[in-house]
């Protein structure tokens, strides 16, 4: 199919679900494989569902078509239509037999069948599969599969697809052919297909019931040394679903392919996963400890969706949350399991708090179930993911993990083999535990961030405690009214010795997890024997805005006696965003940053407790990201924020400085290991290091830690602390490491990062330049987000520069994208949709630019969605 002339994208909504007409039960693929002109044959067996349908609508895109029969003969009652097949006058069950050719190495938008590097792969979450051939390319029609893959030998080694490995064989002309089968009926999106040559680390695994499964990741030759972290986590990730959830492996064999040219983090299709090879390769060398926590994270999720995706797989793409919430809440669990959990759950609040939040104040706002989508794509956003595992997280607040686990022993039994909905997860997780669910439910339909505004009262002579408590969510653009949640609200009460009091009400103890539900509710407690000091929303018991009067005296108490971590950090937080807030007042107002005494000695007293885990210390000491601290305002300025976050950091350095010092060389570490022990000493000697070298002695140490550096995440640890406070040992650094990392993409993108995040006031000129270098490549999506998206997005100052010129270069790169990679164009807007919140010469600038995008005749569905949104059109 041709390119067509621009068609005004419509809109799909969750309301208007209909179950198909036809389904598919069988699917047998043959792929002869090509660069420029690949032809695919399918077979499919066809029934007839609805007995009133006579026509068959496929899904295609960027095809052509070749050939078409049915039952054997060519059929010519048909029409081929805006990315449509409708095929006439069909039986009620039949063989449909479709010849299509594609070209997979023009095809830039990695969707579909593409080239990556040497190797040919595919892409078909969420609607990719209709760039392959004609189909109904929808989650609720499952077919088995079989797929025949035929390709030149000695390019193409290894031909690689779902499920087990039937048959092979050689032909003429140097080719090969292997044919796969998948036992288990799945949707199109979970296709995948592989060809290349690749060096393979192979395992095994036994099952708990002693079933044997192969277990091989593939990697660019010469990656080898790579790939073990990987599979040490692919193990871990099989063990742990056992052991946690009961669930065991269903193939003989599980694949893990690694790729350059990807959208996304990986892709979990059936027993043949396809990733991104920043989340597999990794050796102390090349990769930083955040690097390995990312491939054990992402591993981890992929294999988990085999469960939670693939046996229970989606109705429609509006339900999506059903697999990635659940999905994301497993991956985090498993981290949390084996790792720090204070460390984890941390650093997931942290992205709630930031681009979470930001998102649900944003154009785009949806609920962690969507109820319109022009572009699918655009839907697998940290709403649905992170949001929509902070929602599973919440029932299983509510449920304890005995009912829930007996929630999802339900769900398996109802809905296994089948694409089921959010509403039936619901349901198991009700039906299983005996709680109603009902005004928890709104969770799912509701978007925006409710606000929770407490007020406390100690009522001495009665010896109580009174506990207000208000929520409301502000309306968000694509709901204007919203209905009071079910909020599981984590309580605890101190004494002025640290002690917990009881919670009791009506003489009988109450469970710390109290249930907000209406728009105002009171909680009073009794036997309250002292004015107490409150913990609230431990655990980010829930995915709102905390709102509550605190003393700088309740703050430091709670940094240092609440019993769990996550709220001492908490404390912390909020102490910190109270002196962030008035300190941003203060510069608007020409006056001087301040800190009181109290507040460093605070953070002074956690460098210093030897009670506590150096990664938690790490976290502790480390600020919310101007980008958390844009979300607290209605209009952002960038430029204080900015100012005061180095103020911050500055003041504690100096009052600081001997701690820190004597911290950083007490953490000098023997032999590099990547056991949690050891990343935590790294990660707390590199905070202290971030925050000397805003020190006399800070060039020195910093360069002297680059030079003896033997692991990455120590080298890029110097490398961020000489760009971040500008030092000039940071020439250097960055010349000698791009000398030396020149020939490998993935490590380069460290490189990239930090010259999109460059203070500097030439930091723009600096990227322009940058993207001539070698390494850097607009098609690679990895090197695009290293360096346009740090700029764009984590270098406000540079960015929301007043001339203009950080937006006229997104708009550059967006054009350019807009063409070649969509979805990579798509995340990369985000930084323009937030234009209404910053001052009104920024706005019109930002706005400027949008409608430059929103007036491109062939603008892809993905921008045009976001561009009309956030223009309010
Ligand atoms: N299902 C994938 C995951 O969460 C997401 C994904 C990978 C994806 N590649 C994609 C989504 C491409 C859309 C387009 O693990
Ligand atoms: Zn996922």
């Amino acid at each position: 199919m041709a390119d067509q002339a621009f068609i005004q994208p419509t809109a799909k909504y969750r309301s208007d679900y209909q179950s198909p007409d036809f389904t598919i039960t069988d699917l047998d693929l043959v792929f002869d494989l090509y660069d420029t002109a690949t032809r695919v044959v399918a077979n499919s067996k066809v029934i007839r569902l609805n007995e009133a349908a006579t026509s068959l609508e496929l899904d295609g895109d960027s095809l052509t078509l070749v050939r078409l029969q049915i039952n054997g003969n060519d059929w010519q009652d048909y029409l081929e239509q805006d990315g449509k097949l409708l095929i006439n006058n069909l039986p009620a069950q039949f063989d449909l037999l479709i010849e299509t050719e594609i070209n997979p190495e023009a095809n830039t938008a990695l969707e579909g069948l593409y080239k990556s590097g040497g190797a040919f792969c595919t892409q078909c979450e969420a609607e990719g599969f209709r760039r392959i051939t004609y189909y109904q390319d929808r989650p609720d029609v499952l077919a088995r599969f079989t797929t025949k893959v035929i390709a030149d030998k000695a390019q193409y080694p290894f031909l690689l697809s779902n499920g087990n490995r039937i048959d092979g064989g050689e032909l003429e002309g140097g080719r090969h052919w292997v044919q796969w089968q998948d036992p288990f009926p799945k949707p199109s999106y979970l296709f995948a297909l592989v060809a290349g040559d690749f060096d393979v680390l192979r395992d095994s695994y036994k099952t708990v019931s002693g079933r044997d499964v192969a277990l091989e990741i593939f990697v660019d030759k010469g990656n080898l040394d790579r790939a073990e972290y990987a599979m040490t986590s692919l193990i871990n990730s099989m063990k742990w679903d056992e052991e946690r959830f009961g669930l065991e492996y269903d193939l003989d064999i599980y694949m893990i392919v690694a790729v350059d040219f990807f959208n996304m983090g990986a892709m979990e299709n059936k027993g043949l996963n396809v990733f991104n090879s920043k989340f597999v390769l990794a050796n102390s060398k090349t990769a930083t400890d955040t690097d390995y926590q990312g491939i054990e994270a992402v591993i981890g999720h992929e294999y988990f969706h085999n469960w939670t995706g693939n046996r229970v797989t989606c109705r429609d793409w509006f339900q999506l949350s059903l697999k990635e919430g659940l999905t994301v809440f497993r991956d985090q669990e498993f981290s949390s399991d084996l790792g720090s959990r204070p460390v984890n759950r941390i650093n997931n609040v942290r992205i709630m708090r930031g681009p979470q939040f930001a998102e649900d104040r944003g154009p785009m706002a949806h609920p962690i179930r969507p109820e319109k989508v022009i572009e699918m794509n655009n839907f697998y956003t940290l709403t649905v993911y992170e949001k929509g595992s902070e929602v599973i997280r919440m029932m299983h607040t509510l449920l304890g993990e005995k009912n829930f686990q007996a929630g999802m022993k339900l769900y398996f039994e109802r809905h296994d083999g089948t694409a089921a909905t959010c509403d039936d997860f619901v349901a198991a997780m009700e039906d299983a535990s005996g709680i109603s669910l009902e005004t928890f439910r709104r969770w799912y339909s509701q978007s925006g961030t409710p606000v929770v505004e407490v007020a406390t009262q100690y009522l001495a002579e009665q010896k109580r405690y009174r506990v207000t408590v208000k929520q409301h969510t502000p309306a968000t653009p694509d709901q204007a009214e919203k209905q009071p949640l079910h909020i599981p609200f984590d309580i605890e009460l101190y004494d002025s010795k640290g002690g917990v009091i009881a919670l009791e009400m009506d003489g009988k103890p109450v469970h710390s997890v109290l249930d907000v539900t209406e728009a105002e509710q009171v909680f009073e407690f009794e036997n309250v024997g002292e004015a107490p000091v409150i913990s609230m929303l431990r655990e980010f018991s829930a995915p709102v805005v905390l709102k509550y009067d605190y003393t700088d005296e309740e703050l430091i108490f709670l940094m240092v006696h609440a019993r769990n971590e996550f709220a001492r950090w908490d404390a912390g937080q909020i102490l910190l965003a109270k002196y962030i807030k008035a300190n941003v007042a203060r510069s608007q107002q020409g006056e001087q940053f301040e800190l009181p005494e109290s507040v460093i000695d605070a953070f002074r007293g956690v460098l210093l407790d030897e009670t506590l885990d150096p990664a938690f210390i790490a976290e502790m000491l480390t600020l919310p990201s101007e980008n958390e601290v844009a979300g607290w305002y209605d209009i952002v300025d960038v430029d204080a924020i900015n100012k005061v976050l180095s103020n911050v950091t500055t003041t504690l350095s100096n009052a600081m400085t001997d701690e820190f010092s004597a911290m950083y060389h007490s953490l000098n570490q023997g032999e590099y290991s990547i056991d949690h022990e050891a990343m935590a000493k790294r990660a707390l000697r590199n905070t202290c290091l971030a925050y000397l070298a805003y020190t006399e002695q800070g060039d020195a140490l910093v360069a002297k830690q680059y030079a003896e550096s033997d692991n990455m995440t120590d080298t890029i640890a110097a490398m961020a602390a000489a760009n971040d406070a500008q030092l000039p040992c940071r020439a250097v650094q960055m010349a000698d490491f791009s000398e030396k990392w020149t020939h490998d993409g993935l490590v380069m993108d460290k490189w990239f990062v930090l010259q999109g995040k460059n203070p500097a006031e030439n930091a723009l000129a600096n990227v322009r330049e940058t993207m001539k270098h070698t390494a850097f490549d607009l098609k690679n999506p990895n090197r695009t987000r290293s360096l346009v998206a740090s700029f764009c997005a984590n270098n406000p100052v540079r960015f929301h520069a007043k001339d203009g010129s950080g937006y006229q270069f997104l708009t550059e790169i967006l054009k350019a994208l807009n063409t070649s990679n969509p979805q990579v164009a798509s995340r990369l807007i985000e930084p323009f949709l937030k234009y209404r919140q910053y001052d009104e010469q920024r706005q019109a600038l930002m706005r400027t630019e949008l409608e430059s995008l929103s007036q491109l005749d062939n603008l892809a569905k993905d921008l045009y969605e976001k561009v009309q949104k956030a223009l309010d059109l």
